[in-house]
Order: C-alpha cells, then structure tokens, then sequence
C-alpha cells in the first residue's frame, strides 16, 4: 500500500518553501491527500494507459508510476513541455512503462486513454482546449486540480471549465475543495468517472479520502 513518505524518488519533487498570506508553505504543488487519492484511483483499474498533463517535479506523477509498479496503471504518457531532472527521476523508477511527451498536453489526447490526470496550463483558453479533447475521448476517470482556484491569477481556466464538466451529463462528479488547517486542498480536486461500473468505487474512495 502506498505511504508516502517510502517513496524514496518523491522526495527531490518538492520545490522550497514560499509564502502565500504571510503564511510559509513546503509545497508539493498538489497536496498530499489528493495525491493519495491519484494513487486510490489509478488502483481500481487494471493495467490501464494513463495520460498526466502537467507534471512539474513530478509529485503527482509519483502516484502514478506506483500505480504503474503495483499494477493499476499499465502505461504512462505524462505531457509537459519542460523537462527537468526531478521528474525524469520518478520517471525513472517506471522504467520502460512511462515516458514524457516534451510538448501540449493537447497533443497527447488524442489515443485512447482510461484515466486522465489534469493539472497543466491552467489559462482559460488552453483548459477549455483540452476539455474539448478529453470529452471527444471520453476516458473512463478524470482527476483534475487547481478547480477552485479561480481567484489565483492565471489559474482561472478549470474553475471557468468546471460547470461543462459538472453538466455534461456522461459524468458522475466530485470536488473536494475543504480548507483543512497545514494542507492545501482548497486548491480543488475534480473527479469526474464515467456513469457505470466503477461509480460506486470511485465514490467510496473519494468520500474515504474526504473524511480521512
Ligand atoms: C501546476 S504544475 C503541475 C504540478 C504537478 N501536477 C505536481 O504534482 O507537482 C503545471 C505544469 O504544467 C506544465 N504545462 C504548462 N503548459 C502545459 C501544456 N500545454 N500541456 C501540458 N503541461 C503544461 C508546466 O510546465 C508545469 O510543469
């Protein structure tokens, strides 16, 4: 089972810590609970191809090449135009089952993918482009972050996008954007499964990790 902190390849995926409201942050830029739900949810499938757009140092991406290792995920393409040493590091430890598109998540939706996980350019434009994309794919799982960060300039595309997700009607939705007290998670998380077989899995684990 995952803990975090055994991951010995997260650990260079942190940045240093900065200030936001007077207040000091280690940020792993996606907060620890939902990375944990990434994991959770990348777990229920078995051996599906996954696509993350957006990978930065690689934090989330480290759930999901411990997917990949434990036999959720089957292939990864993480889609990023920078490339950097920390992340090729967790790229690393999935061997021959990941790799990076250096280039526009966009680009990557266009073959068939079980599990999107979306957390890249957060513009307007961009985000309402790579919705476009991903509903035409209509992937089984979507996990999307920053959704309640509307307010933080440049991260105004997934709050704006947000309501075409949630009223699309193909989707069953949840968004944890809680303020709890030395986490992150006002940020917002978005998942959206598709209506069907895994609904009722995907729920529990979403209102497991709500509760936590
Ligand atoms: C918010 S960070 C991702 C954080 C990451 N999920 C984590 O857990 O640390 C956004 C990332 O998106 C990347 N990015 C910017 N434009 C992109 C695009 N068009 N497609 C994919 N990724 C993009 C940036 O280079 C950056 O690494």
């Amino acid at each position: 089972m995952f803990r975090w902190d055994d991951w010995e390849f997260t650990r260079p995926a942190a940045d240093g810590p900065f200030c936001v409201d007077g207040r000091v942050w280690w940020p792993w830029w996606i907060d620890r609970r939902h990375v944990e739900l990434v994991y959770r949810l990348a777990m229920l499938g078995s051996r599906w191809c996954a696509l993350e757009i957006g990978a930065r140092r690689g934090s989330s991406t480290s759930a999901l090449v411990q997917a990949l290792k434990d036999g959720g995920l089957g292939f990864l393409t993480v889609a990023d135009p920078a490339r950097c040493l920390e992340l090729d590091r967790v790229l690393a430890a999935g061997g021959d089952l990941c790799e990076q598109y250096v280039g526009s998540g966009v680009d990557c939706l266009r073959a068939p993918v079980r599990f999107v996980l979306w957390d890249g350019d957060h513009s307007v434009g961009i985000v309402r482009e790579e919705w476009a994309a991903v509903s035409r794919l209509a992937p089984d799982l979507i996990v999307a972050h920053d959704v309640c960060a509307g307010d933080v300039a440049g991260c105004e595309g997934p709050a704006q996008v947000l309501p075409d997700v949630l009223n699309d009607g193909r989707w069953a939705c949840w968004v944890d954007g809680a303020r709890r007290p030395g986490e992150w998670t006002e940020r917002g998380l978005l998942v959206a499964v598709r209506r069907g077989a895994l609904e009722a899995a995907v729920e529990a684990e979403f209102r497991a990790m709500v509760e936590a």
